[in-house]
């Protein structure tokens, strides 16, 4: 039997996978199940809400939206679930991610979204915010966050400068 996805990573476009798939990656070194789709606040909101709703129902904690542009995908979802929603802004062709930036970050109070780096670095903290906050109830899933953050530690330690 499929384990059921603990979280939805979401983007607005196919275009958007590149910088997306560091957050899949990160959940696949953790061993956490989520599932993946590209879908669009304004293309296909009847499918992206239906989405969010059947995710919801089978027992995800969290979503990770990345979208580019006037980047309202996670704000999107964030109105239709009451579950953490964590938003990564995309690069975008025209602005460098700025515009995606400041569209998710920029949410007005109530709804609000957590908003990570733009482009990769983002993709993947939010993936490793989606763990620590798992973590929070499952202690295997801590001790292997505490691994990570020790072999990042020792890299530090161990690194000498070409001098
Ligand atoms: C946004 O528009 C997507 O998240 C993407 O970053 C951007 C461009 O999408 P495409 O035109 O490449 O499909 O909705």
């Amino acid at each position: 039997m499929k384990t059921k996805p603990l979280v939805g990573i979401v983007m607005g476009s196919t275009s958007d996978w590149e910088v997306m798939q560091q957050a899949a990656k990160q959940l696949t070194e953790f061993g956490v199940a989520f599932d993946a789709k590209a879908l669009s606040a304004h293309r296909t909101p009847v499918e992206l809400e239906a989405w969010v709703g059947k995710l919801e129902r089978g027992g995800a904690k969290c979503f990770i939206a990345g979208a580019g542009g006037a980047a309202h995908l996670a704000g999107v979802i964030a109105a239709k679930t009451t579950l953490p929603v964590l938003g990564v802004p995309m690069p975008s062709k025209h602005l460098q991610g700025l515009d995606s930036l400041l569209s998710i970050v920029q949410m007005p109070e109530g709804i609000p979204v957590a908003t990570f780096a733009i482009g990769d670095a983002g993709a993947a903290n939010a993936a490793l915010f989606a763990v620590a906050m798992l973590a929070l109830s499952d202690a295997k899933l801590a001790a292997k966050l505490q691994a990570f953050r020790k072999k990042q530690a020792d890299a530090v330690r161990s690194a000498r400068l070409p001098l």
